[in-house]
């Protein structure tokens, strides 16, 4: 598809993984607004319901573990018989503590892994023929600015991350021929719910704020289709370790 006219969002069937709250949830609301046909999973189905609540009815919602492969092929048949096949994936459900490596068990290191990468695989890997039937197919990974540098106390999320990002850069690469635009952000401290810590604790300068990390993600959906923006990084400016 070679076309300089932006991409659009109206009518695409938009799957957004980690949508219950925090920036999965921000990103519902913003691509809503645009007229996507969204799927929305996450574990808390009330936080999903009152989402959907907002959203209206071109919003359909899954309690689903995303490393539960039963529960997740249950959610796609239920995205799949109201919405059709997935047209726009957005991995962005992920999980981590700041916590030194010999504290974590090995049951929290196996999850951080299983969240972060093997779901994201399995779930682009599953939605492979529906992507190749899009006229306008794209995956985007929310992966981590530790994605890209360590960090001490968070080596299973930051090694988890940075295996994420080989992951969306080798498929960007292979998926092009069908394509399937693949992209990558890495954004720095969010103001969310993240490890564990309740939203408020950094707001802007220190934190980004959801909804405006959600304008970017829609940007990097909405470029023209020949245009691949394969990874994006931001930080809020005053990130203390940036
Ligand atoms: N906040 C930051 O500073 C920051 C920085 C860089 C990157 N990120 C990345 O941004 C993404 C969004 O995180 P956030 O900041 O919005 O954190 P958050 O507020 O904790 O939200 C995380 C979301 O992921 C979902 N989730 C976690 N484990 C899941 C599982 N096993 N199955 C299904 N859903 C699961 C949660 O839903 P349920 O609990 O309802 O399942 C929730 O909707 C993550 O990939 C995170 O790694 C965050």
């Amino acid at each position: 598809m070679e076309t300089e006219k932006e991409s659009t969002l109206r009518g695409a069937h938009v799957l957004i993984t980690g949508a219950s709250r925090g920036l999965g949830r921000s990103i519902a609301m913003r691509l809503g607004r645009e007229g996507a046909k969204l799927s929305l999973m996450a574990r808390n189905l009330v936080e999903l319901e009152e989402l959907k609540a907002a959203l209206g009815p071109d919003c359909r919602v899954y309690g689903a573990d995303i490393t539960d492969n039963e529960s997740v092929a249950k959610a796609l048949d239920y995205f799949r018989s109201g919405h059709g096949p997935v047209d726009v994936l957005i991995n962005n459900a992920g999980s981590g503590s700041y916590t030194p490596f010999g504290e974590l068990s090995a049951d929290e290191i196996e999850q951080t892994f299983a969240v972060n990468v093997t779901a994201v695989a399995r779930l682009i890997h599953v939605l492979l023929p529906d992507l190749k039937q899009s006229a306008d197919a794209r995956i985007l990974t929310v992966a981590s600015d530790l994605a890209r540098r360590p960090l001490a106390k968070m080596a299973a999320y930051s090694s988890a991350k940075h295996a994420a990002s080989g992951l969306s850069h080798s498929l960007a690469r292979e998926l092009k021929e069908d394509g399937i635009r693949v992209m990558l952000l890495n954004p720095g401290v969010i103001d969310t719910w993240f490890g564990g810590s309740p939203k408020g604790q950094t707001p802007p300068p220190y934190g980004l704020n959801a909804d405006h990390v959600a304008d970017v993600v829609w940007y990097m959906l909405t470029r023209p289709a020949y245009l691949l923006m394969d990874e994006v990084s931001l930080h809020p400016m005053g990130q203390s370790d940036f």
